[in-house]
């Protein structure tokens, strides 16, 4: 069983929709302080075990970076414990994860990917007021301390229908996994062992992922963030501009989706939206691809679903070891419906992974799946939603009798910023901050 008093809220339970979401990064100056922060949001943090905090769907979550654990002052065997991608930081890993030319480090908004930023906080709640009632308290916690200083903040909140800026409705697919007693969204899908989501227990290959002391990585998990500006108008008007009819342009959206604008996905049917079944949890991820659909006349193999969850589809490797807990959360303002000139608002995702294994997940994904085509024998095209862009961006929509092409595609998603993060478990937060080296 997990031990969910001691795991974090925010790993195991999906966001609520509607939300509002706020992260905020802080810097260490000075150690001591840093382990009283430790020791204070220890106490805010709510527990996976706390279904119903007193704040409703509120919860509080605290992840620190590498050079985060360092600043506290956590010996070096220790630090050497931790997974490698994790200690090199998102930044130095640019190139794999196709993060390159405006999209690179050293474009990103400061003081993401620097060694700046020690501590992520995340408040996430069902509304601006419950928000604000739980950061509050957190506020105080890292205001009132010498040597703790916040240098970056990101507000998010829920778009209309739960939808992100280029308009599909979003947080609809999660994999289940093995005591949580928090079920999935795709019946079809075995639940995954939980040392794919949690470090200390086995994982789908039989692996147990342990630190120097065990007490520091048990129960905690890693969590990837991602600042992804989309480009709106741009995705907009390629849809217009390669297509004879709205309805042909929705229709291709949802090729390069996989799901309608309502979520409703391209599985189950195929020819038209259907708004009902877009937005019932029950139905809208009940379905699997390689019997119905193998050669993906329904959903592309290239679709952005596909690539990064093929689920059981005929694919080179083994899906469920890559996949992945997300928690996006959409910033910035909407564009308004029909609008196609961009008004030069900062608007997208902060994306967020968790997973015990940011290499064969996040990073995997990122490249192999989302960058790669090689994986389902469609070469070196890439995601038409993310892709990184370029000569290679092409994507197939199969078809009879003859498939179309869509040939460089423009990258639609920049990359703003990210950080690799730990997020300890509770025990391992009291640990850190009892740390007196
Ligand atoms: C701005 C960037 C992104 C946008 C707009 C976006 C949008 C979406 C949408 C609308 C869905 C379908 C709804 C759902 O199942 O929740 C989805 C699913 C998903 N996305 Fe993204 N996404 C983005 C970035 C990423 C990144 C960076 C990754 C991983 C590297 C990723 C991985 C996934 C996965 C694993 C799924 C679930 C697939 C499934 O199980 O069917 N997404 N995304």
């Amino acid at each position: 069983m997990l031990e969910l008093d001691d795991i974090q809220s925010g790993v195991l339970r999906p966001r609520p929709g509607p939300y509002a979401a706020t992260y905020i990064a802080l810097r260490i100056d000075d150690r001591r302080a840093g382990r009283e922060l430790m020791s204070r949001v220890s106490r805010v943090v709510t527990s996976a075990a706390n279904p119903t905090s007193p704040l409703a769907d509120t919860w509080v979550s605290v992840a620190l970076t590498y050079q985060g654990l360092k600043a506290l002052g956590v010996p070096q065997q220790s630090l050497d414990s931790f997974a490698w991608e994790f200690r090199q930081g998102m930044a130095s890993r640019a190139k794999e994860l196709g993060d390159i030319g405006e999209s690179g480090p050293e474009n990103w908004e400061k003081p993401l990917g620097t060694s700046d930023v020690h501590v992520i906080i995340v408040a996430v709640s069902p509304d601006e007021e419950r928000l604000e009632a739980a950061l509050a308290p957190a506020r105080k916690t890292y205001q009132s301390i010498d040597g703790i200083e916040a240098i970056w903040r990101q507000n998010c909140h829920a778009l209309p229908d739960d939808k992100e800026p280029f308009g599909f409705r979003d947080g609809i697919s999660h994999p289940a996994i093995e005591g949580s007693g928090i079920p999935g969204s795709n019946p079809k899908e075995q639940p995954l062992k939980a040392g794919e989501f949690v470090l200390g227990y086995p994982d789908e290959m039989g692996g147990v992922q342990k630190t120097e002391p065990e007490l520091l990585g048990r129960n905690g998990t890693y969590v990837v963030f991602r600042k992804l500006h989309q480009r709106v108008a741009d995705f907009r008007r390629y849809l217009n501009t390669n297509t004879k009819s709205s309805e042909e342009g929705e229709l291709l959206a949802a090729k390069m989706m996989g799901r309608w604008r309502s979520g409703a996905p391209l599985a189950l049917c195929p020819f038209h939206d259907d708004p009902e079944l877009g937005a019932d949890p029950k139905r809208n991820n009940n379905f699997l691809f390689e019997q119905d659909d193998p050669a993906g006349f329904k959903t592309p193999g290239g679709s952005h679903i596909r690539r990064t969850n093929p689920r059981d589809a005929a694919i080179a490797g083994v899906a469920r070891i890559h996949r992945m807990i997300r928690r996006g959360t959409a910033y910035g303002p909407l564009l308004p419906e029909g609008v196609l000139d961009d008004d030069g608002a900062d608007r997208g995702l902060m994306f967020a992974f968790v997973g015990a294994h940011i290499g064969r997940q996040f990073e995997f994904v990122q490249s192999q799946w989302v960058n790669d085509g090689v994986f389902f024998g469609a070469g070196d095209d890439k995601d038409p939603i993310i892709g990184s862009g370029g000569s290679g961006n092409n994507f197939t929509v199969p078809r009879r009798p003859v498939r179309r092409r869509c040939q460089g595609i423009q990258r639609f998603v920049k990359t703003r910023g990210g950080e690799y993060c730990f997020m300890p478990g509770l025990s391992a937060l009291r640990w850190l901050a009892e740390l007196e080296t």
